[in-house]
């Protein structure tokens, strides 16, 4: 009853905000949980005048280890639900939907959804400016199990700067223990500790280590902790930002789509509360998010 209350309430919002506001909406920010949140909080800070709606799939995260065909249908039936809510542009603030789905959604899914929107990924963006941080051309790159084996990182790494030695490590644990708020307990050493020696142990001339998952920056103070000096740490967050601020100078057509009344709407799959209450750590700020369902 009071989940239907919400999306009739809801789909009254999209559907003024349609005929208010024609084609515009705003920027979608999608994760399989908190994750995004690093992204997210980016965004507002370099492009803070745009409207943002932020999904979580708290309810079915991890997506990690999950299969490739799972994590693009939920990952589908995410940027279709941001779409419905008047989203022109959506961003996969999450390495693992960008790794899994993207292509598929852009090149199979989008022109029978709606060709004017867009949906973009973190991983090119990420990879462009690489080229610029290492100084010998050794990159690690920490991130998701299906990140790992899908080797985007690889691939686009080494297509834009052929050469480049690039060494992954899947980090299985990392996201579990940000979902359950053990990212400070000392669990957490253990396993940033474990990973970051191995992967050095495959490449020991590695000067560039890559968080190749969103939720990692909330693990920072432990992976600067077992981080041998001279070896830089890339989180995306800003690299993200500043490739979407290029992209709306470029693509002024999208620009004038995105509503710029600089506000931020929360949904999660999960508990509203327990979502609020997370994302003040991720967000530094009080959040009051929405619980959804996804199908
Ligand atoms: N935050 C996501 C990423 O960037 C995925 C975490 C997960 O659900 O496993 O890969």
């Amino acid at each position: 009853m009071v989940r239907n209350q919400h999306r009739l309430l809801l789909l009254l919002k999209v559907k003024c905000s349609m005929v208010l506001n024609d084609n515009k909406g705003a920027i979608g920010v999608f994760d399989s949980g908190y994750g995004g949140l690093t992204i997210l909080s980016q965004f507002a800070k370099l492009l803070p005048e745009y409207d943002y709606i932020y999904l979580g799939d708290n309810a079915r995260a991890p997506y990690g280890n999950r299969s490739f065909d799972v994590v693009y249908e939920f990952t589908l039936q995410a940027v279709r639900r941001l779409f419905e809510m008047g989203c022109p542009l959506v961003i996969l603030g999450c390495n693992t939907a960008s790794a899994k789905a993207l292509r598929t959604i852009q090149q199979c899914d989008l022109p029978k959804l709606d060709a004017s929107r867009r949906v973009l990924g973190i991983i090119r963006p990420t990879v462009e400016v690489l080229g610029d941080i290492t100084r010998n051309g050794h990159v690690g790159i920490f991130a998701t199990e299906g990140t790992v084996q899908s080797q985007s990182y690889s691939i686009e790494l080494k297509r834009m700067y052929p050469g480049m030695k690039v060494t992954a490590e899947t980090c299985s644990m990392w996201v579990p223990l940000i979902e359950n708020r053990e990212y400070e307990s000392e669990g957490a050493d253990y396993f940033v500790r474990k990973n970051i020696e191995h992967i050095l142990s495959k490449d020991p001339q590695i000067d560039t280590f890559v968080l190749g998952c969103t939720h990692y920056p909330l693990l920072l103070e432990k992976i600067k902790k077992y981080t041998p000096q001279g070896i830089t740490i890339v989180s995306q967050g800003e690299i993200v930002a500043n490739s979407l601020r290029t992209y709306l100078l470029q693509h002024p057509e999208m620009e004038n789509r995105c509503i710029k009344n600089g506000s931020r709407i929360f949904y999660t799959t999960e508990s509203a509360e327990k979502f609020s209450d997370s994302a003040k750590i991720f967000l530094k700020d009080e959040v009051e998010a929405h619980r959804l369902m996804l199908s």
